[in-house]
């Protein structure tokens, strides 16, 4: 079974490499999917972004870091995917993503997406979270790789 697990990754976190480390066990393969949004002001730019990715996951041997422009399900076009991965942490992301899996799989009917439950030590955290820590001069250690911290302390958000 192959997976694509979607996100920003602006930047990765701890709960982001929980899904990816416990999805990586169940996939043959499993593609990241970072996102190039144009509209979307990220803090990292995509390369630093699928680096940061890369950096963390290298010991993952069925893990590979890609990128995608426009609609998810395209990509089921291009890779040979079985399903979309995305963590759900609390009720609060539920309705987002139910919208985004039923509009999905209206697009492709092939298209089916997997939450995996994110662990419990992980369920508030995000990236946006980590941010206004970060820009507030708070401890970020518990929540984010090694490198994610250098690379926000470079960002002089730190
Ligand atoms: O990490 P995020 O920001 O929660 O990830 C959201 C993401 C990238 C999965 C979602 O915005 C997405 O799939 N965007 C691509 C555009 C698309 O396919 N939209 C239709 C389904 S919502």
């Amino acid at each position: 079974m192959n997976l694509v697990y979607p996100g920003s990754f602006d930047p990765l976190t701890f709960g982001h490499l929980d899904v990816i480390e416990r999805s990586s066990k169940l996939a043959d393969k499993l593609y990241v999917a970072v996102l190039n949004n144009i509209n979307k002001s990220a803090l990292f730019s995509l390369e630093e972004r699928i680096d940061l990715l890369e950096e963390s996951t290298r010991d993952l041997g069925n893990v590979e870091i890609i990128s995608f422009q426009g609609l998810l399900v395209d990509l089921f076009k291009v890779y040979d995917l079985n399903a979309v991965v995305r963590g759900l942490r609390a009720v609060s992301d539920f309705d987002i993503e139910f919208q985004m899996a039923q509009i999905n799989r209206e697009m492709n009917k092939d298209v089916e997406t997997l939450f995996m439950m994110t662990r419990l030590e992980y369920a508030y955290l995000s990236s946006s979270i980590v941010k206004e820590i970060a820009r507030h001069g708070g401890n970020i250690n518990e929540f984010v790789p090694a490198n994610v911290v250098q690379a926000l302390r470079k960002k002089e958000i730190l």
